[in-house]
């Protein structure tokens, strides 16, 4: 995506709506507790897969910032972290049993802050997890890295005990920014873990950015960007703030008159996404950014980019495992997360030795439209012809109403749609999200329930 203006575009207005992110089709919304331990266990015996991914959740961070939307526990209390490892042990032992025939080809530590772990305990969980299931040769293991609770010597230690991609919070480097946000950290710091991290031969490293904080203004975001650019991180996740009060009670710490406003927000978009173009950054979906060498910009180039729960990703055939409470998995044709609170987590696996809450099992149609939303978060661009094969359906008759949706967003410019393809254009890209749901059956009755954050 060449830059684009957009700040002063009508069309932002008009589709800045609420959407879901589509990192599942269904979305996590339409799971239900009928969906049981016997219909997991048949997802992966008919799953065509044999290659796993594995997300485990560590819940734990040690102070709360108040923007934050994960889940997440915050304590001081250090012991908290060997109880939950000696629950998340129960839970990896049965599943692993489950996925015996699979080789783990991808980890990623995620949280809150995997990092609340110590040394010792994160040696102790990957070596369990090498204990219990059998690896393939080039693993994948990244980790998110809260800077605040990170030395370089921990650095070496992740990467001594495997680690090979890491993905660092930044947010914001400004430091009134970092004091609304409960958030301070030293900018110096950052950069040393990141030289810190390629010395050592990392493969990849993220760096987390997020819009839309309160007091950002364009010199704030220059000084982030800068800074960005001076780390020089192989990928970059520019989130925008997801401001929902209502569900996270720590933004309500956030007053609204310290925000930007609707226009203001979407101008640090636009200063961001153009600076990191210019800086010579591919853009990977709509917040992603990577160096045109980076494997995930050349599998958009090449159209083979997927997208599961962590994001964006070039391993496509995998079945995800997730571990942890609030963990979601998607195996097979079916999708399953665990309890989301930590008693309930807690209280399972003291009675079934698995944490399953909920979930569903694709139907066919399920899985046709799931196809067709992941091609165009993941490539822009959808080749019905390919469809038309995998599904044995003729694309302009099924998808009728559908695009009979997408007229108005045609019109607008968003896209092209011909007898073999629908092509995004750049400024539908932002809008993509609002493409996908022309394509999504469930999504019409939710809409009035505002139960998702703005699109950009
Ligand atoms: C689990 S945290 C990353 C690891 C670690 N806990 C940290 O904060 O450094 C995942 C990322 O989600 C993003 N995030 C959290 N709350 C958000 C919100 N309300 N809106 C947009 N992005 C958010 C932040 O960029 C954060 O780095
Ligand atoms: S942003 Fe990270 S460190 Fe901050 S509360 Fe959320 S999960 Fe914890």
């Amino acid at each position: 995506m060449s830059a684009v203006s957009f700040a002063q575009n009508p069309l932002v207005a008009k589709y800045n709506l609420q959407g879901p992110r589509y990192t599942s089709y269904p979305t996590a919304l339409e799971f239900t507790e009928t969906f049981d331990r016997q219909a997991f266990i048949d997802a992966i015996d008919s799953s065509q897969s044999r290659d796993l991914s594995l997300y485990i959740h560590i819940p734990f961070c040690h102070k709360l910032c108040y923007y934050c939307g994960c889940n997440k526990i915050v304590t001081r209390h250090k012991h908290k972290a060997q109880q939950y490892l000696s629950f998340l042990k129960r839970e990896i032992n049965q599943q692993a049993k489950l996925f015996s025939a699979h080789k783990v080809a991808q980890i990623h530590l995620g949280g809150g802050t995997p990092t609340f772990l110590d040394d010792q305990q994160l040696e102790q969980l990957t070596a369990y997890l090498h204990q219990q299931f059998s690896f393939a040769d080039n693993v994948e293991m990244g980790i998110e890295i809260d800077p605040r609770e990170m030395t370089k010597e921990r650095i070496t230690h992740l990467y001594n005990i495997g680690f090979n991609r890491l993905s660092i919070g930044v947010q914001d480097v400004n430091e009134e920014v970092q004091d609304a946000i409960n958030r301070r950290q030293s900018t110096e710091h950052i950069k040393a873990l990141v030289e810190q991290a390629k010395t050592l031969g990392f493969t990849s490293v993220n760096l987390d950015l997020i819009y839309g904080l309160p007091h950002q203004n364009t010199e704030t975001m220059l000084q982030t960007i800068d800074a960005v650019k001076t780390m020089d991180p192989d990928r970059i996740s520019l989130f925008s703030y997801a401001h929902l009060p209502q569900r996270f009670a720590s933004q309500k710490k956030i007053k609204d008159a310290w925000l930007p406003n609707a226009t203001d927000k979407l101008r640090l978009m636009e200063q961001a996404i153009t600076a990191f173009i210019e800086h010579g950054y591919q853009a990977i979906g709509m917040d992603h950014f990577a160096k045109p060498d980076d494997e995930l910009a050349v599998a958009q180039r090449e159209g083979r980019l997927h997208r599961n729960f962590q994001g964006y990703t070039t391993l496509g055939n995998c079945d995800l495992l997730g571990l942890g409470v609030s963990a979601i998995s998607a195996v097979g044709r079916s999708l399953a997360q665990n309890h989301k609170a930590l008693t309930d987590y807690y209280q399972a696996i003291e009675e079934n030795e698995h944490a399953l809450a909920r979930g569903l099992t694709l139907t066919a149609e399920d899985e046709l439209r799931s196809e067709i939303i992941k091609q165009l978060m993941c490539n822009f661009r959808l080749d019905k012809t390919y469809i038309e094969e995998k599904f044995q359906i003729i694309f302009d008759q099924h998808f009728f109403d559908d695009i009979q949706s997408l007229k108005p967003l045609q019109s607008d410019g968003l896209l092209v749609e011909d007898k073999q393809q629908i092509q995004v254009c750049e400024i539908g890209r932002l809008f993509v999200r609002n493409i996908c749901m022309s394509f999504d059956q469930y999504i019409k009755p939710k809409l009035a329930n505002n139960r998702y954050s703005s699109i950009v």
